[in-house]
């Protein structure tokens, strides 16, 4: 498992691995990749994914060093589930259309689930046009133990059943629906077949299944309320990194207000730019139980597979630590608002 590869290598490996897919930028915000959708950029003019990195840079935190923190533990419980660091992988998949076959669907699910397990937290895996992008999924969780979340797109409520009936043999520790992908180019250019849900529709889901039921591509704190009426487990405040429409607000624009009305009444995870582990110190502060990180981990399992994507899951939990440290937070329960600074800009405070 301890391969010795190091991270610069694997950028490397993913460079040469990608081409124009991604161009692994030493800063990865969005600009290159505006507009590859298909692919691993932003929707349109790539503002929504832009904006997700240009929002979490302009949170600030307060740095605090005169405290009694020797060591900070970054673990968290999660649906009875120990892990390691309060971060978990996103769903990528679509290795067809987003990747053009580079990778192959099961290799990408299989690099994901099992470098999350390796570094001691868990993977998501997603759905698409085709059966096999959501079986790979189901795939890779019985390689490891059912330690995984499968997020169904939002088709037809059967179909959703059937998924989720799916999830529970696998053993799932909770199933997802990236409901943020109503109207996503990539499943009309597939032919498949998604759209909005209803509050009865997605009472009938939940009611369905055994298993928590996560709902994904929350930005507004009516939808925070109406999936927890809905008897959801938890939430992803998510504009799906930026890929599914142009010009929506950044996660670390909207996540206090959106984890405010229902934080400790549901799981509240974000994602969209968290890359390093002060972004991850910043969403907690903004009211995140947890993150997801999509694109860097999948650079991860594009130049080091499994073992790639464990590498930068390790990253972050030392960044985070680090982060931890120097802002005087012992655990996660210590992580608040007082943690972020407020910034004079000009005349005003922001
Ligand atoms: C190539 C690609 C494929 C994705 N596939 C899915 C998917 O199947 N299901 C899903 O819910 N989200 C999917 N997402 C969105 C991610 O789960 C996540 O919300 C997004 O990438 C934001 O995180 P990031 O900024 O860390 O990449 C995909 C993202 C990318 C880049």
């Amino acid at each position: 498992m301890t391969s010795g590869i190091t991270l610069s290598e694997i950028r490397k490996r993913a460079r040469e691995r990608m081409g124009q897919i991604c161009r692994v930028c030493r800063v990865c915000d969005g600009r290159v990749c505006a507009g590859e959708v298909p692919g691993m950029g932003g929707i349109g003019t790539g503002a929504s994914f832009m904006r997700n990195v240009d929002a979490l840079a302009s949170v600030k935190v307060n740095m605090r060093t005169l405290h009694g923190v020797k060591e900070a533990d970054c673990s968290i419980s999660l649906f009875g589930h120990h892990l390691a660091l309060p971060v978990l992988g996103a769903p990528v998949a679509g290795a067809k259309i987003n990747f053009q076959e580079l990778i192959g669907e099961y290799e990408l699910a299989h690099a994901m689930v099992g470098g999350c397990f390796d570094a001691g937290t868990i993977g998501m895996t997603g759905d698409g046009g085709g059966p096999n992008v959501y079986q790979s999924g189901i795939e890779a969780l019985h390689a490891f133990g059912g330690r995984a979340i499968p997020v169904v797109k939002p088709g037809p409520n059967n179909q959703i059943i059937s998924k989720f009936k799916a999830a529970e043999d696998a053993g799932a520790i909770a199933v997802g629906m990236d409901v943020d992908a109503a109207g996503f180019v990539n499943m009309r250019l597939l032919g498949a077949e998604a759209g909005p849900k209803t509050e009865d529709e997605l009472k009938e889901l939940i009611r369905s299944t055994k298993l928590p039921v996560i709902i994904k591509g929350i930005m507004t704190p009516d939808e925070a309320e109406l999936a927890a009426r809905c008897g959801a487990a938890g939430i992803v405040v998510s504009n799906h990194g930026g890929r599914v429409l142009d010009h929506t607000p950044g996660v670390a624009d909207v996540l206090s207000e959106v984890a405010k009305p229902v934080k400790g009444e549901l799981i509240v995870l974000a994602d969209g730019g968290v890359q390093r582990g002060v972004d991850v110190l910043k969403c907690l502060a903004l009211g995140a139980d947890a993150v997801l990180v999509g694109r860097s981990l999948t650079i991860g399992a594009f130049g080091g597979g499994r073992e790639g994507v464990r590498c930068v899951l390790n990253k972050i939990q030392s960044q985070l630590e680090t982060a931890m440290l120097l802002t005087g937070c012992a655990s996660t329960a210590d992580i608040g608002p007082h943690v972020l600074a407020r910034i004079r800009t000009g005349e005003s405070w922001i």
